[in-house]
């Protein structure tokens, strides 16, 4: 044969083999980190496991949908490789990820599946990589999750989702569970009642693929909703919906969309609404607390008597200075302050004693490192005794810690009066309106909904921080944050700008475009927005009571024009109203304005 046709014969061969193998991977073969084209493609190329760079020197051989992660070989943060990494299919049958150290290798991860016959293996185009013997799948990326389950998955209460301390799991009864260490139960979910309306015998979970997570169980005639993601919609629109849980310990729902862009993802749902409510979140003695203007969750240490333990993550927790058990100690207090305990804790922590007991009882006791009064008229209190202690500060909290320090106690400088506004405000967002406005998703609502959520939210809490309400308020009928600063906004503060155009009568303009096509018309928006810039009075004598909003929200009590809200702190923002002469009977007064 000459040499010319070998090498023809050769090039069908190579091209022969490699469309037979599009679909099934034969024992051998390598991707490399080192090459981003190279990938094992689901036959219709919706999934793809290839390395992926996450970060300057962090690649995973991960499974992806639309460029995002859904499995990840050795979990994150477990399976994070340098440039040097391979992901092996050896020819005896076990998958193997290693990184190259000089001429030899170390091995990360491996499926422990060599000598069990396998010879193919292939993505289908569910997201499932299934290592095969003939037709018969050995070993699977579905039986073996690491932090996400997507539609088609079977997850079991065998299966364990996890990410650094953090895991989920389905328990046999049902339920569903986010736990620290194993341990500490920080979240629990039952669709059902099992104890009286339905026993459970093998029970599953299924991601349905228009965005509703299901428990699934022989004994149940329905499939019972566990999750259900803020938009939903039917499976053949190339939207992937998925839970995962997060590495803050957070377990949410996500769709990506194709047509979104490459890597876009959204969330849906979120199983903790108030992320300072996951334990551990700022590591050990490590206190979450919400700050202006972002309001994401913000990690702090208790007092001047601690360090962080990474200037540059505070999620990293903070690290004692001196040592108590050796130098003279003195209880620190910390007002609004919760050091958070949850089941197996309850059992151990829980005592009942008066504020002062609950500070006196912990600086006597040997063990005790802190403690918790709830001050809510029920006398509980939490003495924590373990080595890992998490706090949550927020001026909505009634609780008062206290954590014992060498003396001196030296307290930390007070946040400004701005950060307390943002925490209450966030966390009335996230009781009015549930989870979504936490997690940033645009918000969906109805006029009567917001009225019925609202009377709702002051039956429960009274009369709670107007101003707050108002900002939420006006960030749900604008669809933006209040301190977001855009072009669209002429650079300024949205809340002031949209008082501008709302006394020019643009309406339009500060109205969420989402919402002119759903049920709120003009009128209404207009109500929304003239209660909310009331609620938003920098002089707190303008600002109504929870109860007049109700009213105003209900149409029982008339609106007058609001005043600028800010009226001393922002010059741009005044305007022809004289504020002097508007009381806050005044604007109570029935009045003709924006009735209707
Ligand atoms: C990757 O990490 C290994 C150690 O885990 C190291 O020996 C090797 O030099 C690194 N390779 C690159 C390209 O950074
Ligand atoms: C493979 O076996 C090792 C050692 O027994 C174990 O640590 C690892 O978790 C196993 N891997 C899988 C994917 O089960
Ligand atoms: C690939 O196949 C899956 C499952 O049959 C289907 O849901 C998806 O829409 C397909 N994707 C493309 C790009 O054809
Ligand atoms: C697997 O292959 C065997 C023999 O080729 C066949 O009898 C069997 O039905 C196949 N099983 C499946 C699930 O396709
Ligand atoms: C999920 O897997 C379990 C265990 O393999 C099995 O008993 C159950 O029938 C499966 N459920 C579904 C819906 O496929
Ligand atoms: C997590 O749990 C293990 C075993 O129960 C325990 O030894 C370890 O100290 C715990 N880790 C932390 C950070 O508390
Ligand atoms: C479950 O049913 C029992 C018995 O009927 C009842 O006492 C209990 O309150 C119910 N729990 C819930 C969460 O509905
Ligand atoms: C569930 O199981 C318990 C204990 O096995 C039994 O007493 C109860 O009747 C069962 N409930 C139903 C609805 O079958
Ligand atoms: C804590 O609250 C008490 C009572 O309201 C107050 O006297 C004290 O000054 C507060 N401490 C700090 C550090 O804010």
């Amino acid at each position: 044969m000459e040499l010319s046709s070998l090498n023809i014969f050769m090039l069908f061969f190579i091209l022969f083999s490699a469309t037979s193998t599009a679909q099934d991977i034969p024992p051998g073969s390598t991707l490399y980190a080192s090459n981003p084209q190279q990938s094992w493609a689901s036959p219709n190329k919706s999934f793809t496991l290839s390395f992926i760079q996450e970060s300057k020197n962090a690649y995973f051989a991960a499974i992806t949908y639309n460029s995002v992660p859904i499995w990840k070989a050795g979990g994150d943060p477990g399976g994070a490789v340098n440039s040097s990494a391979e992901l092996r299919f050896l020819q005896d049958g076990n998958l193997q990820l290693v990184v190259l150290v000089g001429s030899t290798t170390s091995l990360v991860w491996q499926s422990n599946t060599s000598r069990q016959g396998i010879n193919s293996a292939s993505l289908d185009n569910s997201g499932n990589f299934m290592l095969k013997n003939g037709n018969v799948s050995v070993w699977t990326t579905f039986d073996n999750p690491t932090d996400t389950i997507v539609p088609e998955q079977n997850f079991t209460a065998g299966n364990v989702l996890r990410c650094g301390f953090y895991s989920f799991r389905l328990l046999s009864s049902g339920k569903i569970s986010l736990k620290w260490n194993n341990s500490v139960e920080y979240y629990t979910y039952a669709g059902i009642n099992v104890t009286s309306e339905l026993n459970v015998s093998s029970p599953s979970l299924a991601m349905q693929p228009e965005g509703i997570l299901s428990l699934l169980d022989p004994l149940l005639s329905i499939n019972v909703l566990m999750a259900r993601g803020s938009v939903y919609g039917d499976s053949s629109d190339g939207i992937l919906r998925f839970v995962k849980l997060d590495c803050d310990g957070n377990m949410r729902m996500y769709s990506s969309a194709l047509s979104e862009g490459v890597g876009n993802r959204v969330v849906r749902w979120t199983a903790v609404s108030d992320q300072c409510e996951v334990f551990g979140f700022c590591g050990s003695y490590g206190v979450c607390r919400y700050d202006e203007p972002d309001k994401v969750p913000t990690c702090g240490c208790p007092s001047r008597n601690f360090d962080p333990v990474d200037p540059n993550d505070g999620r990293k927790g903070c690290r004692m200075i001196g040592d108590i058990k050796s130098c003279q100690t003195t209880i620190m207090s910390l007002n609004n302050t919760l050091f958070l305990t949850y089941p197996p804790q309850f059992d151990t922590d829980y005592f009942t004693a008066n504020i002062r007991a609950c500070r006196s009882n912990c600086l006597v006791d040997a063990q005790c490192v802190a403690s918790s009064s709830m001050a809510d008229g029920t006398g509980a209190c939490y003495m924590k005794r373990s080595d890992f202690i998490t706090g949550y500060h927020s001026p909505i909290l009634t609780s008062t810690s206290y954590v014992k320090v060498c003396d001196p106690a030296l307290p930390n400088p007070p946040f400004s009066s701005r950060n307390e506004g943002g925490s209450a405000e966030l966390k009335i967002g996230v009781i009015v309106l549930g989870s979504d406005y936490a997690s940033g998703v645009p918000l969906q609502f109805s006029f009567k909904k917001l009225q019925q959520l609202t009377k709702g939210f002051v039956e429960k809490l009274g009369e709670a921080d107007v101003y707050s309400y108002g900002m939420v308020l006006l960030e749900i009928v604008g669809g933006r944050r209040n301190f977001e600063v855009s072009p669209e906004t002429n650079n300024r503060r949205f809340s002031l700008w949209a008082y501008e155009e709302f006394e020019k009568g643009n309406v339009g303009a500060v109205v969420d475009r989402r919402l002119v096509e759903s049920e709120i018309d003009c009128v209404q928006a207009t109500r929304v927005l003239q209660v909310s810039f009331w609620c938003i009075q920098e002089h707190p004598s303008f600002r109504p009571t929870m109860g007049k909003v109700v009213q105003m929200l209900e149409g029982i009590a008339d609106v007058q024009k609001p005043p600028p809200p800010l009226f001393l702190s922002d010059g741009s923002a005044r305007s022809s109203v004289v504020i002097s002469s508007v009381s806050s009977s005044q604007m109570m007064a029935v009045s003709s304005l924006a009735s209707s």
